[in-house]
């Protein structure tokens, strides 16, 4: 046994029936997928291989047959009982006893039989790309706490990974701000993220010019009145974005005083994003930050380049990057000189490829940026900066997310239909996840109760987030959902406290049995009731799951892994007692089973990046 087919049935039996189809059907079919599968009725077997039935047809043989040929020729010995043909060509496979506990013995190892993926090149995840000076708002929470849980998922399989906190932090929003601070005479070094907040909108207010406006209240003949507040507000407008071209400009030059007040702009947005980042529990600090400002000296050398290699020209003063297959151009300087939001992401495609080193760029954007993230991938592979140094092919994938929809199924707004804050809606989580925990712990049979406030605290905040991202991570990442803070909080159905709930449960009962874990982790397996073959069988998926969620990029196939590992605990508890059975060797081998489920809920939830407390 190969070690990834150790503790993976679906991985075994693909083996021994891949090497049973070339012996039924001759050397040439060897490679033909068997199609193994899990059962869909426990009765009739554990997994099912159904390659007979298509290999039959496109060779004009009786399928029945060929199932019969398969289920003689193939070697289980050791892992199953005889194979079985049912139906048109299904054949059945249940495992041996022996093998399960084997299996089961082989995952309970420290990484709980979830396969390495050696690789010497790097995984680069972009994710959180707040801007500063601005609150980070619920779209920047999927963009976090998804991108997190990839990088988890990618460390998990033995990856080097690359978090890449792509910060809007140069350019003239942000320059329109501190320019209005400093017109405002603001003091920075006191500078609170509300101060930023009022100058940001303001800064935003004052810029916007309404010429179009003012044209049709010349046209219609509106009062001299509203003709002579237009073009007040008109002229004002282009002074303070003039006011902010000047700032960037000077900026952008290198002036120090301004260098060291865009400073204390971006430390104080960047202490709340660390601030929230520890709430959710995710991974991100400075050493993850590199902003679009970290790019700004490469984006002559990015325009350069396209220019030298010919695949960039000038139209009307600007330089384009024109397509073959459609006829939207990418711009990547405007006519002024400027450079743009895609001149800076080719730079940092080449710097992620080239420098970091990653064949795998995963871009969790927001999916509204579809089209920006086609032309940047487009052109950077015209010019070849989708290649590693030495030619390697690297794989850079836009994960677009959908949108956090309200119960009106439209935007999430506060009731004062603001646009909710990350930090509006993370405070809510926590808050409902520490009175529903104070709530239980009044109960003198809880395992909480009599704990301290605090202490409730702690549990509440780690569910009130729980259920804020498993609710997210749960639904698949292209799909708009609707926050629902009593459904995702409920400590029943499809949520993140349930399946935390029966980590706490199965804490406890290893607690409660007083057994050693030592020697709970030394007891043979023995799995006889359907039930417990059950649980055992789900338990042995979570390394395939793990390692799918990387392949598809998919989060919400842990969720629902974890979420069927609860429910199969919960069957198995109901059916099979595990402190009360009479045969220690039982009672130890059930404990085990338990123990195993705690750890792989505890493994999977932490790759989600949620808390598991071990009382609630
Ligand atoms: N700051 C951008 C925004 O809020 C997101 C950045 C995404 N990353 C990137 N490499 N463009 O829209």
């Amino acid at each position: 046994m190969s070690s990834t087919t150790a503790c993976d049935p679906i991985a075994l039996l693909d083996e021994r029936f891949r090497k049973a189809i070339g012996v039924a059907l001759g050397d040439e079919s060897v490679d033909a997928d068997p199609i193994i599968k899990p059962s869909g009725n426990p009765q009739f077997g554990d997994f099912q291989a159904n390659a007979a039935m298509s290999l039959a047809k496109s060779r004009g043989m009786n399928p029945r047959e060929l199932a019969q040929k398969i289920a003689t020729a193939v070697d289980l010995r050791g892992v199953a009982h005889p194979a079985e043909v049912a139906g048109p060509g299904f054949i059945n496979v249940r495992l041996d006893l022996d093998a399960l506990g084997a299996m089961l013995g082989s995952m309970d190892s420290a990484n709980l039989g979830v396969p390495l993926l050696a690789d010497r090149w790097g995984v680069t995840v972009d994710l959180c790309g707040v801007n500063v000076a601005k609150q980070m708002h619920v779209g920047h929470l999927r963009a976090t706490i998804i991108g997190d849980c990839l990088a988890r998922v990618f460390t998990r399989l033995g990856r080097v990974v690359h978090r890449e906190n792509h910060l809007g932090d140069w350019g003239l929003p942000i320059a329109m701000t501190l320019a209005a601070l400093r017109r405002a005479k603001v003091d920075l070094d006191r500078l609170t993220l509300e101060d930023l907040n009022v100058a940001y909108r303001r800064a935003q207010a004052e810029g916007r010019h309404d010429e179009a406006g003012l044209a049709a209240a010349i046209a219609t003949h509106a009062g001299p009145h509203r003709v002579i507040e237009l073009s007040i507000q008109n002229d004002d407008a282009r002074a303070s974005i003039d006011d902010a071209k000047r700032t960037l400009l000077k900026l952008q030059g290198g002036d120090e005083e301004l260098r060291r007040d865009w400073q204390k702009l971006i430390d104080c947005t960047m202490k709340e994003v660390f601030h929230a980042a520890r709430i959710m529990n995710v991974t991100l600090g400075p050493e993850h930050s590199r902003g679009e400002s970290f790019f700004r000296d490469r984006l002559g050398g990015v325009v350069e380049a396209f220019l030298k290699a010919g695949l960039a020209k000038e139209d009307k003063g600007a330089i384009v990057v024109p397509f073959s297959d459609r006829e939207r151009p990418l711009l990547i300087r405007k006519s002024d000189g400027g450079f743009l939001y895609a001149t800076t992401d080719l730079a940092a495609v080449r710097f992620r490829v080239q420098e970091l080193e990653s064949n795998r760029v995963i871009y969790v954007v927001d999916a509204r940026q579809r089209d920006h993230f086609k032309d940047v991938f487009d052109a950077a592979a015209l010019i070849g900066w989708d290649r590693l140094p030495d030619g390697t092919q690297a794989h850079i994938t836009h994960l677009g997310f959908g949108a956090v929809l309200g119960k009106d199924k439209r935007p999430l707004k506060t009731r004062s239909g603001e646009n909710f804050t990350l930090m509006d809606l993370l405070d809510e989580a926590v808050e409902r996840g520490t009175a529903e925990v104070t709530a239980r712990a009044q109960d003198p049979n809880a395992p909480t109760h009599g704990l301290s406030a605090k202490e409730l605290r702690e549990i509440g905040q780690a569910v009130g987030i729980a259920a804020v991202k498993y609710a997210d991570l749960s639904s698949e990442v292209t799909r708009d959902y609707v926050f629902d803070l009593d459904r995702m909080i409920a400590f029943e159905g499809d949520t993140g406290p349930y399946i935390q709930y029966a980590h706490a449960r199965i804490s406890s009962i290893l607690a409660k049995s007083g057994v050693p874990i030592s020697t709970i982790a030394a007891a043979p397996f023995r799995v006889a009731e359907p039930a417990e073959r059950q649980l055992a069988l789900t338990l042995l998926r979570y390394g395939t799951t793990v390692r799918d969620v990387a392949d598809a990029l998919e989060p919400s196939r842990l969720c629902s892994y974890l979420q069927t590992l609860a429910n199969a605990f919960n069957a198995f508890y109901q059916a099979c007692p595990v402190l009360k059975v009479e045969d220690s060797g039982v009672r130890l081998s059930r404990l085990r089973l338990c123990h195993l489920v705690r750890r792989t809920l505890a493994d999977g939830l932490d790759l989600l990046g949620i808390v598991a407390p071990e009382r609630m």
